[in-house]
């Protein structure tokens, strides 16, 4: 199929493997889901942290629980990138392995305390959730169909967030400050999470008119805010003044500062180059390693391993 036919056929669940679909569609919904995969993998290795933080037995379970849903919506996804036939499994994880896997902006910084885990497991993951919503209409259908079982454990996900900011924001007056401050910190990142402004992200485009992505960076932050911004308030959480926004009451839309956002700092992250980047991605590489005789041993499982004969009638 020629590049010109896809734009026209462009749809939600259009493509799939049966399809003969060019080069430059191939390479681009690899790139787009690897990213995401990668990104479970590294929110599920950052969101690990919190287990040993949560303050009860119950919290440590569910912390568990959804560290495993996230490693679960890596396999998903680099299965669905795998059927575009440009890269292999192994070879995904081997790049993230060696840093040039990339992976979204909030897992490049390293947490220590339990006050984060809202910040990750409400607002991020809630960010995460308007983002994967709109991929349901992806036009790749491996990536949607993975989407509809993500979708249904990340609305898990930021119920437990919510209920753990509850938690905290109903406690005392020295904890609450404590969110605060934490809040203060992971705001910007948070609005970043949704990339540049769109006369800025050099994938867009194509990405929209080949039906991959259906929705903009700046329509995903805007519905996040709208959504998102009444429920900090809520919760008693004050909107820190940098960046600057503004509720325009006539178009419905809360207006942000973009360059009172630290890009600089956002295109390191974009490179693997800050400073916590390395840090949690040799972590995550250091895990790989440790666990290469497990892949090798069932490798060679594998490989002596007869057919399994046919049940006699
Ligand atoms: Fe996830
Ligand atoms: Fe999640």
């Amino acid at each position: 199929m020629e590049l010109d036919e896809v734009i026209e056929r462009a749809g939600p669940r259009q493509f799939s493997p049966k399809d003969d679909l060019p080069i430059e569609y191939r390479k681009a919904a690899t790139r787009m889901i690897q990213f995401h995969a990668n990104s479970e993998v590294m929110g599920g290795y950052l969101d690990k942290q919190f287990t040993r933080h949560a303050p009860s037995l119950d919290r440590k379970l569910a912390c568990t629980a959804k560290v495993q849903d996230e490693i679960g919506h890596a396999q998903l996804l680099y299965r669905a990138a795998e059927t575009l036939g440009v890269k292999t499994r192994d070879e995904m994880l081997d790049e993230l392995q060696n840093g040039d896997g990339k992976f979204l902006n909030c897992f490049h910084y390293p947490v220590d305390s339990w006050y984060e885990a809202p910040m990750i497991d409400f607002f991020v993951d809630g960010g995460a959730m308007r983002r994967q919503a709109t991929l349901k209409s992806t036009s790749w259908e491996p990536y949607a169909h993975a989407m509809d079982k993500v979708c249904f454990e990340e609305g898990f996900h930021v119920k437990h967030g919510e209920s753990i900011l509850k938690e905290l924001m109903t406690g005392s007056k020295a904890t609450q400050e404590r969110v605060q401050e934490t809040f203060d910190v992971w705001w910007p990142r948070i609005i970043q999470f949704f990339g540049p402004p769109n006369k800025d992200s050099k994938h867009n485009d194509f990405a929209q008119s080949v039906g991959l992505k259906t929705a903009s960076n700046d329509y995903l932050r805007q519905s996040f805010l709208n959504m998102y911004i009444p429920k900090a308030e809520k919760y008693g959480l004050e909107i820190p003044e940098t960046p600057h926004i503004e509720y325009d009451e006539e178009t419905g839309r809360y207006e942000l500062e973009y360059d009172d956002l630290d890009w600089d700092e956002f295109w390191t992250i974009a490179k693997n180059d800050y400073e916590g980047s390395h840090i949690q991605i040799d972590a995550r590489a250091n895990r790989q390693t440790a666990v290469e005789w497990v892949r090798s041993a069932m490798d060679s499982l594998e490989q002596s391993t007869s057919p399994t004969p046919q049940a006699a009638d």
